[in-house]
């Protein structure tokens, strides 16, 4: 059929208008066409294994360059920002799609403005197809935007003309710009109706800098929702948990019976309330003397009080109104899939250590330099990285390109993070399975294992950074390449 065109453009989207929030507003837009039809930030959709080609031509007055977060690339294919194009430019891409099934996703990667763009609508999802998902979609009635539903999560701003405002002030550029309306997919106050039966949700936190602490919610209960994957397609066995961080750039799949809630009663996805643990004390190197220095803070007219949603509040995602249906008890399956935990023997050590220094936040003492390597990797080489992030700073949820990892254990956690990490060695749910993204809290060291066996020809370059994405525009990123 030839390549799928993308264009990324600016349109006049209109935001979905939930009950009460009607908004319309300009937004850079991926559009697509395909068997004759135009699309808008559609939902790509392949089958493991197979081959994917697709052009994107910059309609934007800026660069840009699309990354498939997730995917196992060649380094060429995988929208590192050495490769980005001007405007009326255009990038052919041409990849084996080799990740198991799973909730992928695609975003802009022009560094510098990665930020920027993905808030004002550069991103959607990636799904790959493989036996294991078609499976699961067999055994409990799975359709794809009925009962399985992709489901993205972000905060934004907008002014009095309904427009998205994102104009970041120095502080809101070192911590992260946060919004004050949070959308699913797209629509403010997202109602969902469903019957009394099984859902799956492919949650992908699309946000800038948001952290959120997700639970289900009706009246004042909470209730069990069961987590099948995570970042890289399927876990081991469906695990029943009551709550689950999700940080920018990480997914969640998950399984939840709306028949938990009687018939004409809601129940809300919430985040709830959590220390979001920006710890910029006085002691903070670089810091001191900016009391008052929180998420959002740094809009509202001093003295008046702000109506912001600073990180840790706790606020509704989705509505789900159970409406009247047959009750259908799903029965889980036992097991998902094989997750083959990486060989460990004769692995390489590798510490990478955050920290802040004059206000910027660095990865082993660096920010980012387009054409500098930081470490090189061997091809087919097995490494567990220690990523530590001191007591002072805040969250940083750090992605890698081009792998997918194994989490292997969680030290000094929080008590908010250890309350739920039943998994041994500190590990929650969301940190199950394969991840190419990973939440490292203040005073936290997270170990993980990579394997980098790879069947690209010649040395590949790949980024390791930090997924607050004004944090990774501010150059909390490094290069690595695997020989
Ligand atoms: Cu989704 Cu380099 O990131
Ligand atoms: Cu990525
Ligand atoms: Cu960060």
């Amino acid at each position: 059929a030839g390549p799928l065109k993308i264009r990324a453009t600016a349109a006049n989207f209109p935001i979905l208008p939930g009950p009460k929030t009607p908004i319309s507003s300009p937004f850079l837009l991926y559009q697509t066409e395909h068997a004759g039809k135009a699309y808008q930030n559609p939902i790509l959709r392949i089958e493991s294994g197979s081959r994917f080609t697709a052009s994107l031509d910059n309609a934007l007055p800026e660069p840009t360059i699309i990354h498939w977060h997730g995917l196992h690339t060649p380094a060429a294919m995988d929208g590192h920002p050495v490769n980005t194009i001007a405007p009326g430019g255009r990038y052919d891409y041409d990849f084996t799609v080799r990740n198991r099934g799973g909730t992928y996703w695609y975003h802009t990667h022009a560094h510098g403005l990665t930020a920027k763009q993905a808030y004002n609508g550069l991103a959607s999802f990636f799904l790959v197809d493989d036996d294991d998902q078609r499976r699961l979609a067999k055994a409990l009635d799975l359709r794809l935007g009925v009962t399985d539903l992709p489901l993205v999560i972000q905060d934004k701003q907008f002014d009095a003309q309904g427009k998205l405002r994102y104009q970041p002030n120095a502080q809101e550029s070192m911590m992260g710009w946060l919004g004050d309306v949070v959308l699913a997919n797209l629509t403010p106050n997202a109602v969902q109706t469903v019957t009394p039966r099984t859902y799956r949700l492919r949650l992908l936190n699309g946000s800038n800098a948001r952290i959120y602490r997700l639970a289900f919610v009706t009246g004042k209960k909470r209730l069990n929702f069961t987590v099948i994957g995570t970042d890289g397609g399927l876990i081991e066995r469906p695990e029943s948990v009551t709550e689950a961080f999700l940080a920018p750039g990480e997914r969640l799949d998950v399984l939840f019976d709306a028949g938990q809630a009687q018939i004409g009663t809601d129940i809300f996805l919430k985040s709830l309330a959590f220390d979001p643990m920006e710890n910029e004390g006085p002691a903070m190197p670089g810091m001191a003397g900016m009391a008052g220095m929180e998420h959002g803070a740094g809009h509202g007219a001093p003295g008046v009080a702000s109506s912001r949603l600073t990180l840790g509040v706790e606020f509704n995602v989705l509505k789900l109104s159970v409406t009247a249906g047959e009750r259908i008890v799903a029965k889980l399956p036992a097991t998902l899939s094989k997750v083959s935990a990486i060989p460990l023997q004769g692995a390489t050590q590798r510490k990478i250590e955050l920290s802040l220094e004059n206000m910027r936040f660095l990865i082993n003492g660096r920010t980012f330099v387009m054409d500098e390597i930081a470490f090189d990797v061997k091809r087919g080489a097995v490494e567990v990285w220690s990523i530590s992030n001191p007591t002072l700073g805040m969250p940083h949820p750090m992605h890698i390109h081009g792998f997918s990892f194994q989490v292997l254990e969680r030290l000094g956690s929080p008590a908010q993070v250890s309350s739920s990490a039943r998994f041994g060695k500190g590990r929650t749910a969301g940190d199950l399975g394969w991840k190419d993204t990973v939440l490292v809290w203040p005073g936290e060291t997270v170990r993980i294992a990579i394997d980098f066996t790879h069947d690209f020809p010649g040395d590949q370059t790949y980024l390791l950074h930090c997924h607050n994405l004004e944090h990774e525009d501010a150059g909390m990123m490094i290069n690595f390449r695997v020989q």
